[in-house]
């Protein structure tokens, strides 16, 4: 089955090709980064504006990339929430608009479970169950995996997403925008001990990462301006650390509690270099089997969008053309459709 996928929840204007739900005939993704780079975060009005402009040629280049014409695509898989709701009707209408015209079915995925569906692109696909951690700049979440569509939340944060924790500290050291990236880089070449930020919720698998910025914040403000610049990248590697510490922990206690030995992770911080390095390092002490994506897979993509959303369509299902959009949408137990 040919499945075109849309993505366009928050910066990423994103359109893909996917054969059978896991072979990835092309895979465009047009970011915003610099438009919003100047405003130190994602704008939501300007996000939808550039989601407009960009949507069509980004489909276009998709259709291209995978050498085939709209007439080939059985099926459209698009983005339905989580994210900026003016973004997502962008992604919706247009989906609604091919499958109208094409007389296509097509359905509306979580984007969380996207993040997951990224796992069934990779080149080695964890069974059921798993555990798997969505670690993004919207999310921090740890779910057990049953299937496809059942998924049994066993953490979150209560306040920040990991990838937020990541930006608003790289805004506190003047790294730039987005954050998590620049601070994966420049951490490279710092000591990872050389200052002890705090570790919070250790007995819980929910996180909080809130204290966490505070404490840089002050840390910062007891430094004598300016900070030196080549001790940045100490407080960029100890702070990335205090983050990948409590991931790896608590998805590694996680598979730990509920007995199984497989554990995923995805979204954007899943590209952090350090995270990938410690899980790998801490599973293999406790003889659990990871499943990382490749990084493009794990920042918003539509690839992971048109995964998810075959599972549906091969079962028949398709979505009405009254479908709305929706801003907060909880994965929950037994169904990933459903708006709570
Ligand atoms: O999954 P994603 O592309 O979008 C959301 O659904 O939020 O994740 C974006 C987040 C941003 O906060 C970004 O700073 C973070 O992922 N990120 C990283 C890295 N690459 C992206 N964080 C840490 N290390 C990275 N290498
Ligand atoms: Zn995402």
């Amino acid at each position: 089955m040919v499945v075109l996928g849309i993505e366009s929840s928050c910066d990423e204007t994103a359109a893909a090709v996917v054969l059978n739900g896991d072979t990835i005939l092309s895979n465009v993704v047009a970011s915003q980064v610099d438009i919003h780079r100047r405003y130190g975060g994602v704008v939501p009005e300007i996000a939808s504006r550039h989601h407009i402009e960009a949507i069509i040629p980004v489909i276009e280049q998709a259709l291209g990339d995978a050498g085939i014409s709209l007439g080939d695509i059985e099926g459209i898989a698009v983005t339905r929430g989580p994210g900026l709701i003016g973004s997502l009707l962008v992604g919706l209408s247009v989906a609604k608009s091919i499958a109208f015209a094409r007389r296509i079915p097509f359905v509306g995925v979580n984007h969380i479970a996207g993040h997951i569906g990224a796992l069934y692109l990779s080149d080695t696909v964890p069974p059921f169950p798993f555990v798997a951690l969505v670690v993004s700049g919207g999310h921090t979440n740890i779910y057990r995996v049953e299937a496809h569509d059942r998924f049994i939340l066993l953490g979150q944060t209560r306040d920040d997403a990991a990838g937020e924790a990541f930006d608003k500290a790289a805004k506190m050291l003047d790294l730039g925008y987005p954050g998590g990236i620049v601070i994966d880089r420049i951490a490279r070449q710092g000591d990872p001990t050389a200052i002890h930020f705090p570790r919070a919720m250790k007995m819980s698998l929910d996180f909080s990462f809130s204290g966490l910025k505070t404490s840089l914040l002050n840390y910062i403000k007891q430094l004598e301006p300016p900070i030196q610049p080549d001790f940045i990248p100490h407080i960029a590697a100890s702070f990335q650390d205090a983050i990948v510490d409590v991931l790896v922990e608590k998805t590694v206690r996680a598979a730990e509690e509920s007995t199984i030995s497989r554990v995923a992770i995805s979204g954007g911080v899943a590209a952090n270099s350090r995270l990938r390095h410690c899980l790998l390092e801490r599973a293999r002490q406790k003889g659990i089997d990871v499943f990382i994506p490749p990084p493009i897979l794990c920042t918003d993509n539509a690839a992971m969008i048109a995964a998810v959303g075959t599972y549906f369509l091969r079962q028949g299902r398709s979505d009405p053309f009254d479908l709305n959009a929706v801003s907060r949408w909880a994965l929950s137990a037994g169904n990933s459709r459903e708006t709570k």
